[in-house]
């Protein structure tokens, strides 16, 4: 079969997508509109022409202030049901989605009206689409600690309905260990663990999750490559990385995907995965960041079935349910 073809057809795990990252232009104005919430955008075009970013904090800027369009469980469920919808097209049978809760309650936004949108649209996911899910409570680094102990408070409600912790926004200044205690007490909780580091952060800050967080995932990684004794012990833990091609083009933590070290890293032994991470902002969907790198790197057939194996042995599924995946 065409390759492209293939990659789509490829049962595959996302494992790194931060739900707030996949409000496409479209759907921000449909919102704006039925809130009757102001945007800075006269079209879905100029929208589109402000994605131009240099780097991570760039970005990050124009995310939250997309983010405030979505006020009610209306709009979380829309929001979620659209990125189901179009991972399920790429092939996608099971998401591990990351939501930003402080995004939306530091706006006066309930967490109960974030995570029932979520959860009915992961509900209407697996019935109408037969897709798996779950959701991954993520904390704000360039917020306190104090705030992310606030925010586990609020969650301990629907803790059966979330599987993971994880810790993403501006990296670089604001280390995995500023988290230590909070994360403590959400294992404590029975929940996992993943953190963002090695993005723009130094190697020190992925050594720095594993030791004190415990994490049981690496988000992005890429940077661990600078460090021949880390890349080791991520190696012997079997810790996935969770890679996004596109994420690094547009946030210029690669220069070009022909320089990408998604295969360097397969070739090291690391439990490298592809994902998306915002896709509306960084131009593609899953299948897209599958077939950007394998056209950029010129992976083989092999390697995209290893990368899609590794996306479930990945996953915070059950064992007995990554079993029947693989
Ligand atoms: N990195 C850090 N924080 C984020 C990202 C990212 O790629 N996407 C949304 N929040
Ligand atoms: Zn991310």
């Amino acid at each position: 079969t065409d390759f492209f073809a293939f990659i789509a057809g490829l049962p595959k795990a996302e494992l790194h997508l931060h739900i707030e990252g996949s409000l496409e232009p479209e759907l921000m104005f449909e919102l704006a509109q039925r809130n009757r919430v102001a945007i800075p955008y006269a079209s879905v075009e100029e929208v589109r022409a402000a994605y131009d970013f240099s780097n991570l904090q760039d970005f990050l800027d124009i995310y939250y202030a997309g983010a405030d369009v979505l006020r009610t469980r209306a709009d979380f469920h829309d929001l979620a049901m659209a990125y189901f919808r179009r991972a399920a097209a790429d092939g996608v049978v099971h998401a591990e989605i990351m939501f930003d809760p402080q995004a939306h309650t530091d706006r006066g936004i309930a967490f109960e009206e974030v995570i029932e949108g979520l959860l009915s649209a992961c509900r209407a996911a697996e019935s109408e689409l037969g897709l798996t899910s779950s959701l991954i409570l993520s904390f704000l680094r360039h917020l306190s600690e104090e705030a992310a102990f606030a925010t586990l408070e609020m969650a301990k409600p629907w803790l059966e309905h979330i599987v993971a912790v994880g810790l993403d926004s501006s990296e670089v200044g604001h280390p995995p260990q500023k988290f230590a205690r909070v994360f403590a007490a959400a294992r404590a909780l029975g929940l996992k663990i993943t953190a963002h580091a090695g993005e723009e952060g130094p190697p020190a800050y992925v050594h720095e999750a594993l030791e004190m967080l415990g994490v049981d995932r690496i988000d992005h990684g890429n940077r661990a490559l600078e460090d021949e004794a880390l890349v080791a012990r991520l190696v012997a833990e079997g810790m996935t990385l969770t890679v996004c091609p596109l994420s690094n083009l547009k946030l210029c933590v690669v220069d070009d995907l022909a320089d990408h070290p998604l295969d360097r890293m397969l070739e090291l032994g690391l439990r490298a995965t592809v994902n998306s991470d915002d896709p509306a902002y960084f131009g593609g969907y899953v299948a897209d960041n599958y077939r950007a790198v394998a056209d950029a790197r010129a992976l083989s057939r092999e390697d995209l079935v290893m990368l899609a194996r590794n996306s479930f042995t990945g996953s915070f599924l059950p064992p007995e349910a990554i079993a029947v995946h693989l």
